[in-house]
């Protein structure tokens, strides 16, 4: 099926199945941070067990592997890039030369424009390792056609000082200096110069006051010079790889028209308030509208999801105590279990952990539990401790019942709340006295850029 793609979407899945979905010629410029190379945290941004595990097989083939990974969806990039579009691919070193072999054979050399290094000069460093600090990463500029007229606005930017240059003017078919009647030489100061492919930003620094908290944000001002350079008002912008949605944030700003795919719903949930915040109406398309969408999801993902959707908070310190957050209101306990058939040990297991953490009631959610496990509830009923088991259908036909149904703004502060509270810590082990943590805490708790 061939699709015109809506602007104003943002796809919920892996990139390449949607990429190859897009009609030919649909974007005006495309912006991608893949996960890299070097990093196995990239995709590991929950911290979960058996996601670590599935990211290491899936680069465990080296390099190579990485490149066959990055290849189909680098082709059909292309596909869809207009004749006149451009792409920037924002790789690292470990990668970076790699990368530039395909784009080469993919988008034709001819067509590479740039190497733009973007110098981040403020980056704390580990003076432990015997190298030198590493303060840039890659971004390779590439047009679909050079010989087409593509669009390349050229930038300037301020000089660290005014200078003196010359004035000069065309006498008797020579360029000569220009002078006033005393015959005294003519300058003028200049505050400006042309940008250049060295792109000094400082990278974002965790009292940012557009930090998110997710792992591999880029900073706006990066994502304002790839847009304003190489596309106009109006244009289609397309970022593959969103993350916590800069490219699409900045593309809506500078009043680009835009279209976002992130496999990650989590991420998406951060891109749909960051949206919300500046304006931008989104429509998340494949997000998730059924229990059989939650099966599929990574484990951390889905923790994510059902804590989300009964506004609970997440527990900081999970192995601490063996639960996973807490309810919006009273702050009681919940398990949440990605598993058809949830049975009596589970259920044995979270009593004791409840008993220790001190609640009186606690909630485990799953798909579907078994005659067992309402027998171990109902015996601890008997004893004073209730444990509602919640069934994952549940969360959908009475949507958000478990717990009181906070108003628009309780929402709104309680998604913000906690990134206040993280940036005033740095960090969510410092939060909390009490265990308060939210998405975007949990983004940030193993990070790794
Ligand atoms: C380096 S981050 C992008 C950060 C982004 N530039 C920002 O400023 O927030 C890469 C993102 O790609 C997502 N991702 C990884 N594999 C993907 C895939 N196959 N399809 C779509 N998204 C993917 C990850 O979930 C992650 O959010």
């Amino acid at each position: 099926m061939t699709l015109f793609p809506r602007t104003g979407v943002i796809y919920r899945n892996d990139n390449l199945p949607v990429l190859r979905q897009f009609a030919d010629e649909s974007f005006d410029l495309v912006y991608l941070d893949p996960p890299f190379f070097s990093d196995r945290h990239y995709e590991v941004i929950w911290g979960d067990e058996s996601e670590i595990r599935s990211f290491e097989d899936r680069w465990k083939g080296g390099i190579g592997h990485y490149i066959d990974w990055m290849r189909p969806r680098l082709e059909e990039l292309h596909r869809v890039l207009k004749p006149t579009g451009s792409i920037y691919l924002h790789c690292d070193p470990h990668a970076s030369h790699y990368l530039k072999v395909a784009m080469d054979s993919i988008f034709d050399a001819d067509n590479f424009r740039n190497e733009i290094i973007w110098h981040y000069y403020n980056k704390m460093h580990d003076r432990r390792k015997k190298m030198f600090p590493r303060a840039t990463d890659t971004l390779l500029f590439y047009v679909k056609d050079a010989r087409a007229n593509f669009t390349f606005n050229q930038l300037k930017e301020r000089r660290d000082k005014p200078v003196r240059q010359l004035l000069r003017t065309k006498r008797d078919g020579k360029m000569v200096n220009k002078k006033d009647a005393q015959g005294h030489v003519q300058y003028k100061v200049s505050t400006e110069r042309v940008m250049d492919n060295v792109w000094r930003i400082p990278a974002l620094q965790p009292a940012a006051s557009e930090k998110l908290g997710y792992p591999t944000q880029k900073p706006e001002a990066l994502l304002r010079r790839v847009i304003e350079a190489s596309s106009n008002r109006g244009d289609v912008v397309l970022d593959p790889f969103c993350g916590c949605g800069t490219a699409v944030a900045v593309a809506h700003l500078l009043k680009r028209q835009w279209v976002g795919i992130e496999i990650s719903p989590t991420a998406i949930d951060i891109i749909t308030a960051r949206m919300g915040k500046i304006g931008a109406v989104v429509e998340i398309e494949n997000g998730i509208d059924t229990v059989e969408d939650l099966k599929g999801l990574a484990p951390r993902e889905f923790q994510n999801f059902i804590i989300k959707r009964v506004y609970g908070t997440h527990n900081p310190r999970r192995p601490e105590f063996g639960i996973d957050g807490f309810s919006f209101m009273e702050q009681l306990p919940i398990e949440v279990k990605q598993q058809e058939h949830v049975g009596r040990p589970v259920v044995d297991k979270f009593e004791t952990a409840i008993r220790r953490y001190g609640a009186h009631k606690g909630y485990i959610i799953g798909f579907t539990f078994t005659p067992g496990a309402y027998e171990e509830a109902a015996r601890a009923r008997s004893e004073g401790l209730e444990i509602a088991l919640i069934e994952v259908k549940s969360l959908f036909e009475v949507a958000r019942e478990i717990v009181p149904r906070p108003s628009a703004s309780q929402l709104e502060a309680d998604l913000y709340q906690a990134v206040r509270v993280r940036l005033a810590t740095q960090g969510p082990e410092k939060v909390t006295s009490r265990p308060r943590v939210s998405v975007e805490d949990l983004a940030s708790s193993d990070t790794s850029t």
